[in-house]
């Protein structure tokens, strides 16, 4: 089984995306065939200085390395190593319709979110299409907002393999009966973590770099104090119960605390006798047990660049020659030299 996901280097890393994506890679890199790679070049829809576009990029690296994924399980590589993908993502785009590109949800949201609607962000799920076909992936972890892309790369996957496979069936895609041939693109499913709720931010809000709400995986200890003593609280007093419902702390808690831990805090949240700010150092605590380890590992990591720059191009090496295999029948079967 062949996995591959990505993460766009947008933004420094959050709480949120270990838990709703990152946490689930280190998982599977021992189920399959794992290729997981840093979104550099869907990144530049929305990070325009050079400067930080790289540091975003190596940001991402160093996350992914210290938080538990392995070179020697997974192959890990930056999206602009491999040119083939640009490649790809232009033929694919040729039997795309336009009216795909209209109702995709990511950009009708982005858009509504004040971001210029530019012809990479509209053209951004054939990149990211591509990016799933160009290695024959079979299952594809995301986040629920996802979903909509993935279904669009096996719907252009169809019409490829329709339009240039001869003998290609859609209701046979890998061309089990007689007579049938199989599609030259691989039709990929997407795997969502449902256990894995919206980790939410310190307002309450979705966790999300665009809201300003975040808890960094590898900021400063002060910021990250800072954060978590910020988080949004009611008035309720220290010895009366807490309400559950619509509380960041408390989800906070559950999601980071062991759970005999957790049973404890839900305990006495529930009767009343602790303040919030007793409850606020607890989860201080649970941010330096999970992310501790990881957080020294990145530390190591940041004094030594030439190790991470190895580990991405032997990852990108391993990358393209999978990528270079595809591509060489994508060009015969579309008739490019
Ligand atoms: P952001 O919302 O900060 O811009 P991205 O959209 O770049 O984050 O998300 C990267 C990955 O992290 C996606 O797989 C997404 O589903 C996951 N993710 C981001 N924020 C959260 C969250 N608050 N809860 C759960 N998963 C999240
Ligand atoms: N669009 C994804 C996100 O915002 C990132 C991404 C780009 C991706 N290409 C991909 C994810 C291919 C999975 C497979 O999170």
């Amino acid at each position: 089984m062949r996995i591959l996901s990505g993460v766009q280097s947008s933004g420094r890393l959050h709480i949120g995306n270990y838990y709703g994506a990152i946490r689930q890679f280190v998982q599977l890199q021992e189920e399959g065939e794992a290729y997981f790679f840093i979104a550099n070049l869907h990144a530049l829809n929305t990070v325009r200085d050079p400067k930080l576009a790289l540091e975003l990029t190596r940001e991402a690296a160093l996350a992914y390395l210290s938080l538990g994924l392995d070179p020697k399980k997974a192959v890990l590589f930056r999206q602009s190593d491999v040119k083939e993908v640009l490649e790809l993502n232009w033929i694919l785009g040729t039997v795309v319709p336009h009216a795909h590109l209209e109702r995709a949800h990511s950009y009708k949201d982005k858009v509504a979110k004040g971001f210029s609607p530019d012809f990479g962000l509209f053209a951004y799920p054939v990149l990211m299409a591509a990016d799933i076909l160009l290695y024959s992936t079979d299952v594809v972890p995301v986040g629920k907002d996802q979903i909509q892309h993935i279904e669009f790369a096996r719907d252009w996957a169809v019409k490829f393999n329709t339009q240039y496979v001869p003998g290609y069936d859609p209701a046979d895609p890998d061309g089990r009966e007689r007579g049938h041939a199989p599609g030259l693109l691989k039709l990929p499913e997407a795997r969502v973590q449902e256990s894995t709720a919206t980790v939410p931010g310190v307002d309450g809000q979705k966790m999300s770099k665009s809201y300003g709400n975040t808890i960094e995986l590898f900021g400063d200890e002060k910021e990250i104090k800072k954060r978590i003593m910020s988080i949004k609280t009611d008035s309720t007093a220290v010895d009366a119960p807490k309400p559950t419902q619509d509380s960041p702390l408390y989800d906070l808690l559950k999601l980071m605390l062991p759970e005999s831990e957790f049973a404890e805090v839900d305990a006495t949240w529930k009767t009343g006798g602790k303040g919030y700010g007793d409850y606020k150092k607890k989860l201080l605590e649970a941010y330096h047990t999970v992310f501790g380890p990881a957080r020294k590992r990145h530390a190591e990591l940041v004094a030594d660049p030439a190790e991470v720059e190895r580990i991405l191009q032997d990852g990108a090496d391993r990358a393209r020659q999978e990528a270079s295999r595809l591509m060489a029948k994508v060009r015969r079967a579309v008739g490019i030299p």
